[in-house]
C-alpha cells in the first residue's frame, strides 16, 4: 500500500456502510474535480467529475470501482482519455443505483465521469424567479445529507469516505448570478458566469453543498459573514450579529475552529431543514429570522457541527447520534456562553418536553426507534432527524457531564476532537475511548452510569437529568389559570420568546372554540412573527379544527418548506375527519413548491 493510501484507509471507519454501494474496502476516491454547468431551463446540472483514487493493497486485485448514483445519466467514463465500460444497477428506492466502472490494467490513478443529473434529483431544488424575494433570477440549492449527494455527484456517498474537492461551476453569463459552495472561493469570473472553488479539507459527500441565484454578502466578523437574497440580507445580518461571539465561545471550550471561515447563507423559505452544517457555509432557513435573535440557537447548532460531525464524523448513519447528540449538547453550551444560563435552560426544558412525549409515544409503537445506536435495515436515514438522536443523545452527554464535572468532561471532549479530527467514528469505538479516557477503566463507575443502556436500550435510563427553569413557573401558572377560568391576567407581555413558546405548548388539549378565540384575540398567535410560536399555536388550530385560523394555517403551509413544521401540521390535520380534506387540498396546491426531500416525507403523511 502506498503511504497515501495507507493514511486514507487508516483514518476511515472499519464499519461497512449499508447505505452505500461503494467498494470502499478496496478502493476510494480521495479527491473530486467537478466541472458543472447549471441549466436553469432544463433544471439539470451537467458536466464532469474526475475522481482521484487510492487503492488498498495491490491495485491489480481490484477490477471494479463501485460508486453511488441516483438518477444520474452517465454519458461516458474515461481513464487517461480512454473509454471504460460501466453499468448502472437496478434502482433501489432508498439507495439509488450502483454505478459500476470496470477498471483497466494497469489500474488508473483517476477516472472521469461525464454525466447529467435528472430533473427529479433529490438533492436539488430549482426555484422559479417568482419563488424568490425579488423575483429576478431563478435559484438553485443542494441538500446532500443524508443520501442525496449521489443525485448530483457520482462518487462513494458514504460518511466514512472523505474527499477533498475542487469545482468549476458555470451559470448563464451577465445576468447577475452568484454561486457559493461550502468551500474556499477561488478566482471567480463573474462576468463570464464562471465560479471556482477549492476544498482542501477532506469531507464526506453529504457535506458538499452549492447554491446559486441572486445572492449578496455582508461580513459580520473577521471570519464570519452572511449571504442572502439582497432584500433579506439586512434583516439576516442584524439577526446573526452574535455569530463571531459564538465561534470564540466554542473555541474556548473545544479548541480551534478548523475550517477557516464560517459563513451562513439564508436560503429561500422552501429549504426543507432548519439548518445544514455545510463546512465553511451553514445553510439556514429564513424561518429563524424572528427579529429578536430568539431562534439563533439554530446557528449555534450548525456551528457546533464544525467539531461534532464535520471534524469527527459518524462512520455510518447508525452512528448518527454521534453527530447530532454531541451537536445538540454543544449547542446548549454555546447558547449558555453567549446568551446566559437562563436562556439555555429554557431551551433545554422545551426540547426535553418534546423528547419526553416522543419517547412515550414511540415506546408504545416502535420502542427500538428510541435506541441511540440506530438499526437502519431497510430504512432511510433522513427519518433519523428527531428528538432521539438529538436530545436523548445530548441527555446522555449531560449525564456524563454531571458525573465528572465540566472541567474534566470538557477536557475529554476537546482531546477527543483533537485526536480524531478529519476522521470517522463508530459508536463502538467511541465507547472504548470513553471508557479508557473518561472512566479510566473504572468498571463500577461504567455500570453505574448505565452507559450501555443509554446507547443500546430503548427509553430513558433512570439517571436521566431532568432540566428545570424557574422562568416557566410563571407560564405554567398562567396556563392553569386560563384552563380553569379563562383568566389571562397572569400572561405578561414582556415574556421572552421561550416563555411564550412554553405557554402555547402547555395549553390544554383539547380546547373549545371559545378558548381558541380568546387566546388568538388577545395575542394574535395564529399570525405570530416568531415561527416556533406560530407553529405551536397552529398545531392547536389543527388538533381542534378551529376554522377561523384555517386561512392563516394555509398561508403558513404554503409559504415555507421546513419539514419540521410541515410534517406535524399535516399529520394533525389528517387525523380528523373534520380536517382531512383541508389537508389534502392544501397539500395538492403546495406540493409543487416543496423540496423533493419534504415531498418524500409528506407523500407518506397526506394520502
Ligand atoms: N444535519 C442536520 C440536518 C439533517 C440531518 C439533514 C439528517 C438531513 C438528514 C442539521 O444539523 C440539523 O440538525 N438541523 C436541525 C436544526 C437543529 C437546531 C435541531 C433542523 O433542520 O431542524
Ligand atoms: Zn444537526
Amino acid at each position: 500500500m502506498s503511504p497515501i493510501a495507507a493514511a486514507v484507509f487508516a483514518a476511515s471507519a472499519t464499519a461497512p456502510d449499508i447505505h452505500s454501494f461503494g467498494n470502499a474496502g478496496v478502493v476510494r476516491p480521495t479527491h473530486l474535480a467537478l466541472d458543472l454547468t447549471l441549466d436553469f431551463e432544463q433544471k439539470v446540472l451537467r458536466g464532469t467529475c474526475e475522481l482521484t483514487l487510492a487503492y488498498a493493497g495491490d491495485p491489480a486485485a481490484t477490477d471494479v470501482l463501485d460508486l453511488d448514483s441516483r438518477g444520474l445519466k452517465v454519458e461516458n467514463v474515461t481513464a487517461d482519455g480512454k473509454a471504460l465500460a460501466f453499468e448502472l444497477g437496478a434502482q433501489d428506492a432508498i439507495l439509488g443505483e450502483r454505478l459500476r466502472i470496470r477498471l483497466p490494467q494497469p489500474r488508473p490513478a483517476s477516472v472521469q465521469v461525464t454525466y447529467t443529473t435528472s430533473p427529479g434529483a433529490t438533492a436539488l431544488q430549482w426555484l422559479e424567479p417568482r419563488q424568490t424575494t425579488s423575483g429576478k433570477l431563478p435559484f438553485l440549492f443542494t441538500q446532500s445529507q443524508a443520501l442525496h449527494a449521489r443525485s448530483w455527484i457520482p462518487t462513494m456517498d458514504s460518511p466514512g469516505v472523505r474527499q477533498t474537492f475542487e469545482a468549476i461551476v458555470r451559470v448563464p453569463a451577465g445576468r447577475g448570478f452568484t454561486v457559493v459552495m461550502g468551500a474556499e472561493n477561488g478566482a471567480h469570473d463573474v462576468d463570464k458566469g464562471v465560479f471556482r472553488f477549492r476544498m482542501p479539507q477532506a469531507v464526506p459527500p453529504y457535506l458538499i453543498a452549492l447554491a446559486a441565484g441572486e445572492i449578496a454578502f455582508q461580513p459580520l466578523g473577521p471570519r464570519t459573514g452572511v449571504y442572502a437574497e439582497p432584500a433579506v440580507l439586512p434583516r439576516a445580518a442584524k439577526e446573526f450579529e452574535d455569530v463571531e461571539k459564538m465561534v470564540v465561545a466554542t473555541e474556548a471550550i473545544y479548541g480551534a475552529y478548523d475550517w477557516g471561515r464560517w459563513d451562513t447563507i439564508v436560503l429561500p423559505p422552501s429549504f426543507p431543514f432548519g439548518g445544514m452544517e455545510n463546512p465553511r457555509l451553514t445553510f439556514a432557513t429564513p424561518t429563524i429570522l424572528a427579529g429578536d435573535k430568539s431562534l439563533v440557537s439554530l446557528l449555534a447548532h450548525e456551528l457546533a457541527h464544525s467539531w461534532s460531525g464535520n471534524l469527527v464524523t459518524n462512520a455510518t448513519w447508525s452512528d448518527f447520534w454521534l453527530n447530532e447528540g454531541f451537536t445538540s449538547y454543544i449547542e446548549g453550551r454555546i447558547v449558555e456562553a453567549v446568551y446566559g444560563v437562563d436562556f439555555a435552560d429554557m431551551e433545554l426544558v422545551l426540547t426535553q418536553r418534546e423528547l419526553g412525549t416522543t419517547i412515550e409515544e414511540m415506546l408504545k409503537e416502535a420502542p427500538d426507534g428510541t435506541i441511540l445506536f440506530a438499526n437502519l435495515e431497510g430504512k432511510d436515514p433522513d427519518d433519523l432527524v428527531g428528538p432521539i438522536a438529538y436530545d436523548k443523545g445530548a441527555s446522555f452527554l449531560r449525564v456524563l457531564e454531571a458525573r465528572f464535572g465540566r472541567p474534566r468532561f470538557d477536557a475529554f471532549l476537546k482531546a477527543y476532537f483533537q485526536a480524531h479530527r478529519f476522521g470517522n467514528m463508530t459508536t463502538a469505538r467511541f465507547l472504548e475511548i470513553l471508557k479508557r479516557d473518561l472512566f479510566v477503566g473504572d468498571e463500577a463507575a461504567w455500570a453505574d452510569a448505565k452507559v450501555m443502556e443509554w446507547v443500546y436500550q430503548p427509553g430513558l435510563p433512570s439517571n436521566y437529568v431532568v432540566a428545570r427553569t424557574a422562568r416557566f413557573e410563571r407560564t405554567r401558572a398562567a396556563v392553569d389559570a386560563f384552563a380553569k377560568s379563562g383568566d389571562l391576567g397572569l400572561v405578561k407581555k414582556d415574556w421572552s420568546s421561550a416563555e411564550w413558546q412554553d405557554f402555547v405548548e402547555s395549553l390544554p388539549r383539547p380546547m373549545t372554540p371559545a378558548q381558541m378565540e380568546a387566546l388568538d384575540a388577545a395575542f394574535g398567535f395564529s399570525t405570530a412573527g416568531n415561527n416556533e410560536i406560530r407553529f405551536d399555536f397552529l398545531m392547536h388550530v389543527a388538533r381542534n379544527a378551529w376554522a377561523p385560523a384555517f386561512e392563516s394555517l394555509e398561508q403558513f403551509l404554503c409559504s415555507l418548506g421546513r419539514r419540521k413544521f410541515l410534517t406535524p401540521l399535516y399529520a394533525a390535520l389528517m387525523e380528523s375527519d373534520a380536517t382531512r380534506d383541508l389537508a389534502k387540498r392544501i397539500y395538492t396546491k403546495a406540493r409543487p413548491s416543496y423540496h423533493p426531500i419534504a415531498v418524500a416525507t409528506l407523500d407518506a403523511v397526506v394520502k
